[in-house]
Parts: structure tokens; C-alpha cells; sequence
């Protein structure tokens, strides 16, 4: 028994920050911002109007619709989130209720950048298990809420934004390898009620040593060769990052679709809203192999090959 995506959907705040934004409030400029890190530009949430759970809520919606189902065929929604506006409920339950979902279970998952892979694994499990049989995942963040907006080393990365996707059992599998390295966890934190603190060379050096080995780690358990992965859809953080990943793999960096450029570094949010985006453009097609891979504060890890 393994399983497939059936839908994907994201969603986006509709105000755009730019690098140029950035220049008028921080000692930063378009160029070094671009050539770091490869971001032009992020989405970012304002007033009260977009939410975590609204801005998941619609992810969902358009998830659920791709997959030709209604928010009464799903049976578990899993949100993976490290920006919840509020400790309890949790936001799973919130955009259980906005969908009108009351029959699925609901819970959500903090782990970073990692969380929506994480999600995928979980929802691997339960749906390998036979206990339920369509679930939502959804990664869905509003990271400039918790940012320093006057620290130029880590504000310029984030963005906010949500993508979600709807998973069900099929024939074909998803492997997955997933790992933490909590002693390593100081470099990355958010404490109650503070900001953001982040020692960026640390979290460089973890992501570029971690993710070749935890995507190689992935293709032996799979039997695979990186040769045959035809696309590597990996957590949106630093298009250097991601050229180290590629350059550690011996894959071309074709290979290695972005989106960083226009929405910045989504955590959870990344890797399903960049996964939508190459769905719906037609580029990633039934039948492809794609490696998922996600990285972040924990310190987490893990990566998956399916066949999509
Ligand atoms: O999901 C995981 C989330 N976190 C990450 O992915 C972070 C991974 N790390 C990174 O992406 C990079 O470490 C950063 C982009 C955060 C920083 O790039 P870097 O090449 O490691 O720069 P740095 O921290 O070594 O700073 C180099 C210089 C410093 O100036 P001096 O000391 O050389 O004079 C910084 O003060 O660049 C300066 N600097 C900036 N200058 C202009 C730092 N931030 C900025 C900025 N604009 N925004």
C-alpha cells in the first residue's frame, strides 16, 4: 500500500514587499539580498485580514477542489506551522471549522521548514495503516509576525503564505528518510512573545551538509539513483543553499525548480506552495519522480522520493 497526491492548492497575502521596500527601513541593498540569497521579493500578511488560518483555509479549498473531492471526504488534516497565531486551538482545527470539515480529525505539527514533508510522512502512515483514507496536509505560515524587522541578517529571507495538498492510498510508494538535530537547535529560535534569532552561517552549514546526505539516504532506501529523480522540489531558503544541495548531489541545477525569488523563505509554506505552482504550470507531470526535501529550526530534517 503506498500513496499519492490527489490535489494540490496555495495561497498568498496580496501585499508584496520588495527588496527595494526593505532599503527604505534597513541598511540592506537589492543587490546583496539578491546575490545571498536569491530573493527579489516576499508576500507578506497585513492588519488582520490574512491569517494562518485564513491564508490555509484557502490553500485547502483549492487542494481539495483539485483533487475532485469535498471537504466532507477528508478524513484528517494535519497543518504543519510554527507561526500560530494562538497556542490553543490549534490552527488544524480552526481551518477544520472554516471548511466545514467536521468529520475529519485534526492536529497540527511544529517542525519548522521541515513540517510539511514531516506532515506528508505522517499522513504516509496513517493512510498505509488503513485508518483513514483522504487526508489534507497543509503548510501554512505568517513568518513576519515574528520576525525583527530591523535585523537586516534574517527579516530580508521571510515570507508568509500557505500550500496544501490532499493525499490518498494507491499502489505507488513514498519513502521517506526524516532526522533532528536538537543539540543544533540554538540557531535557530523563537521564544514566546520575542522575534526571531538566527545564527545564519549555522543554519547555511547544517542545511548544506544535512540535506545531500538525508536525500541520498532516501534514494538507497528507495532503490534509486539521484539520475532518475526528475525533479528536486526542496525547502525555499537560499538559492545558494539550494546550488550546494545540487553541487553535493552531482545533479544539474535544471533539475532543482524555484520560486524563492518572488515569496522568499515560507518555512512550512514552501515546499507545498512551490509544489502547486509546478503542478499547476504543468511542470511536474504524472508519472515524474520527485524528491521532496525540507530543512529548518529544531534542527529538522528529511527528505522523500515519490512518483507523482
Ligand atoms: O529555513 C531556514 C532559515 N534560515 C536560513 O536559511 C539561513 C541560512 N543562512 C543564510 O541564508 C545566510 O547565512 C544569510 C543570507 C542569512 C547571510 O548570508 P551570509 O553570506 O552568511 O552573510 P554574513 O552573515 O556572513 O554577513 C556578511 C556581511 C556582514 O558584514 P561584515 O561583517 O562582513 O561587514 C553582515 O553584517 O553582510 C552583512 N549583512 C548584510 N548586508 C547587507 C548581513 N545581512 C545584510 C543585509 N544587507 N541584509
Amino acid at each position: 500500500m503506498g500513496i499519492k497526491i490527489l490535489g494540490t492548492g496555495s495561497a498568498l497575502p496580496e501585499k508584496v514587499v520588495t527588496n527595494f521596500d526593505l532599503m527604505k527601513t534597513m541598511d540592506t541593498s537589492d543587490e546583496w539580498i539578491r546575490e545571498r540569497t536569491g530573493i527579489g521579493a516576499r508576500h507578506v500578511v497585513t492588519g488582520s485580514f490574512d491569517t494562518e488560518t485564513t491564508l490555509g483555509t484557502n490553500a485547502a479549498r483549492r487542494a481539495i477542489e483539485a483533487a475532485g473531492l469535498l471537504a466532507c471526504d477528508i478524513d484528517l488534516i494535519l497543518v504543519a506551522t510554527c507561526t500560530a497565531d494562538d497556542r490553543l486551538p490549534c490552527v488544524a482545527c480552526k481551518i477544520q471549522a472554516a471548511l466545514g470539515a467536521g468529520q475529519a480529525a485534526a492536529f497540527d505539527i511544529n517542525a519548522a521548514c521541515a513540517g510539511f514533508l514531516i506532515g506528508l510522512s505522517v499522513a504516509e502512515g496513517y493512510l498505509s495503516s488503513g485508518a483513514f483514507a483522504n487526508v489534507l496536509v497543509v503548510g501554512t505560515e505568517t513568518v513576519s509576525k515574528i520576525i525583527d524587522w530591523s535585523d537586516r541578517g534574517s527579516a530580508i529571507l521571510f515570507g508568509d503564505g500557505a500550500g496544501a495538498c490532499v493525499v490518498t492510498r494507491s499502489d505507488s510508494a513514498f519513502t521517506f528518510a526524516l532526522g533532528a538535530d536538537g543539540e543544533g537547535g540554538d540557531a535557530l529560535r523563537c521564544s514566546h512573545n520575542s522575534t526571531v534569532t538566527m545564527d545564519g552561517q549555522a543554519v547555511y552549514r547544517f542545511a548544506t551538509r544535512t540535506v545531500p546526505k538525508v536525500i541520498n539516504e532516501v534514494l538507497a532506501k528507495a532503490g534509486m539513483k539521484a539520475s532518475e529523480v526528475d525533479k528536486y522540489v526542496l525547502h525555499q531558503a537560499n538559492m545558494r543553499i539550494i546550488g550546494s544541495i545540487a553541487k553535493g548531489l552531482k545533479e544539474p541545477i535544471e533539475k532543482f525548480p524555484t520560486n524563492i525569488e518572488n515569496v522568499g523563505n515560507m518555512s512550512s509554506a514552501s515546499i507545498p506552495v512551490l509544489l502547486d505552482e509546478l503542478v499547476r504550470d504543468g511542470k511536474i507531470v504524472a508519472g515524474e519522480k520527485i524528491v521532496l526535501a525540507g530543512f529548518g529550526a529544531g534542527l529538522t530534517y528529511g527528505a522523500c522520493v515519490m512518483e507523482y
